[in-house]
């Protein structure tokens, strides 16, 4: 294959990655809180009851704004059947998945998790079956100091010190007709600006995402994002964008194609620059100076196992999505599109975190490290900085579905190593399934001096995946095959492969 050049200027910068994109998300659904963070008869539990192996594999992956506790099934929940006494919490018939809820964690148990684990905490309010006041009650809850009604209830289950929850969704997919209490844009509009403004006169401090569209195949796309920020107006902090991608594509039916595949990001670029463009239209109609941010609040692949019943049982196994190669490959061109973005997309979730389509899985007291692990660990240890704008020469090639992508997909962050000199991570993709992409770094303005470390991953074919067997098909290994000279970085990417590579620069 022909040489690839990514041409980057320092200068020439898109914005300050926020830590918030490297956010998951934890939803009481199938396995993922019950035997996935939450296990209390595990050999591996600690005193909350909570699974160290799968905590301390959480941890490496670096998780910033945590959102719970979903998902569909916040639009049938009632928080304050997650609080108090264990033994006084009811067990419900849970409709979003079917299932059976003991709410035996809650609002407290998930702070607490939080705390430990450094996340910032991020909470889905029910705007489906639940009203504004319940979602106000729920911010008092969690947010004021003792001597009120629920505060005093907070400190009763042991909290006396408020938890300070900035993020709070306002409900979630209401768009979609799956959703208990889904109601046109304009209805979901009229609740969701009643509860924000409940919710923000109980704390001024908090940020709001209110519900975009969640799918952009639905016919409301766009003009539900519109109708709900002209409604909401200064009361939205950021819009939300889900996105679930798969190969096959529901246009190919059973049809696979990597090559479509791996071209999605065209399309991840596209709604995310579409839906800014509906909140720069909202700001500039009502001459704002506000403008609502991109909270990509649910992504990932998903499209294997569609297991979405429950039937009646508690923490049933849905949608356990093993994933594979070329999996791991969109998961890193998500991300890479969410830093080439970074002057609009302020938090994304990867939904979600253990069990349900998730990097990691757990089995008895076993756990598995899945493909799409990797990219998401290379790619948050090296996220601090500047964005910078890359610009790819080199070969092409025509999608089905996507357009014309570059066959070397990237993102490139400007930061500093511990010691305050300037580092350039390098991120990219070689989408190729059958050449070596051999790839030069430039930056324009200044000189890559070393390299600093490297990581890979990639594998024989695209339908390689991990298993309890054989746990280490897909894993990331160390790159250190870049060289430097005359300023510039070359080095050449396996076919299917993904790096991250970090540089000295002058
Ligand atoms: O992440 C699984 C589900 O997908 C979420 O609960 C819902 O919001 C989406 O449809």
């Amino acid at each position: 294959m022909n040489p690839s050049t990514l041409t980057v200027h320092t200068q020439f910068q898109i914005g300050e990655v926020d830590p918030r994109i490297f956010g998951g998300f934890l939803e009481h659904m199938g396995r993922a809180v019950y035997e996935g963070v939450y296990q209390p008869d595990s050999k591996h539990a600690d005193a909350d009851g909570c699974r160290t192996d799968v905590l301390g594999a959480l941890r490496r992956l670096g998780y910033t704004a945590m959102r719970y506790p979903g998902g569909n099934y916040a639009s049938g929940f009632h928080w304050m059947d997650g609080t108090g006494p264990k033994q006084l919490r009811p067990t419900v018939r849970e409709l979003a998945w079917q299932s059976i809820e003991t709410n035996q964690f809650g609002t407290d148990e998930f702070m607490a998790l939080s705390r430990k684990m450094d996340w910032t905490p991020m909470l889905t309010v029910n705007l489906g079956t639940g009203t504004p006041e319940e979602a106000r009650n729920w911010v008092e809850y969690c947010n004021a100091p003792a001597g009120t009604k629920y505060a005093n209830m907070r400190a009763a289950n042991g909290n006396r010190d408020p938890f300070g929850v900035k993020l709070w969704c306002l409900g979630n997919e209401m768009d979609g007709p799956w959703q208990l209490g889904h109601v046109p844009a304009d209805q979901y509009a009229i609740r969701a600006q009643q509860a924000a403004k409940m919710m923000k006169d109980t704390d001024k401090t908090i940020e709001t995402v209110v519900c975009g569209t969640c799918s952009i195949r639905l016919p409301t796309y766009m003009d539900w994002d519109r109708t709900v920020l002209e409604h909401l107006g200064d009361y939205a902090d950021y819009i939300s964008l889900h996105r679930y991608v798969g190969n096959p594509h529901p246009n190919y039916g059973n049809c696979e194609n990597t090559a479509d595949y791996l071209a999605i990001t065209n399309s991840i670029d596209q709604q995310i620059e579409e839906m800014d463009a509906v909140c720069r239209f909202v700001q500039a109609k009502k001459r704002s100076k506000k403008r609502a941010y991109l909270c990509f609040d649910e992504w990932n692949v998903w499209y294997k196992n569609m297991q979405m019943d429950g039937e009646g049982k508690f923490a049933p196994h849905l949608i356990e999505e093993v994933y594979n190669l070329e999996d791991a490959l969109v998961v890193a061109g998500f991300l890479n599109s969410f830093v080439r973005h970074a002057d609009s997309v302020k938090i994304a979730n990867i939904a979600q975190i253990v069990n349900v389509i998730a990097p990691i899985l757990t089995q008895g007291d076993d756990m598995l490290i899945q493909s799409i692990f990797y990219p998401i660990e290379m790619m948050s240890k090296r996220r601090s900085g500047t964005a910078l704008r890359v610009v790819v020469d080199g070969p092409r090639y025509d999608s089905d579905l996507y357009g014309t992508v570059a066959m070397i997909d990237s993102s490139v962050i400007l930061g500093h190593d511990v010691n305050g000199e300037p580092v350039l991570h390098v991120f990219a993709t070689n989408r190729s399934q059958t050449e070596p992409a051999p790839v030069r770094v430039n930056v324009s303005d200044r000189t890559l001096s070393a390299l600093i470390d490297g990581e890979i991953v990639t594998g024989p074919n695209a339908k390689v995946a991990n298993s309890y067997a054989q746990p280490n098909v897909v894993v990331a290994q160390p790159f250190g095959a870049a060289v430097v000279t005359d300023g510039q970085a070359e080095f050449t990417l396996p076919p299917l492969s993904f790096a991250a590579l970090s540089f000295r620069v002058r």
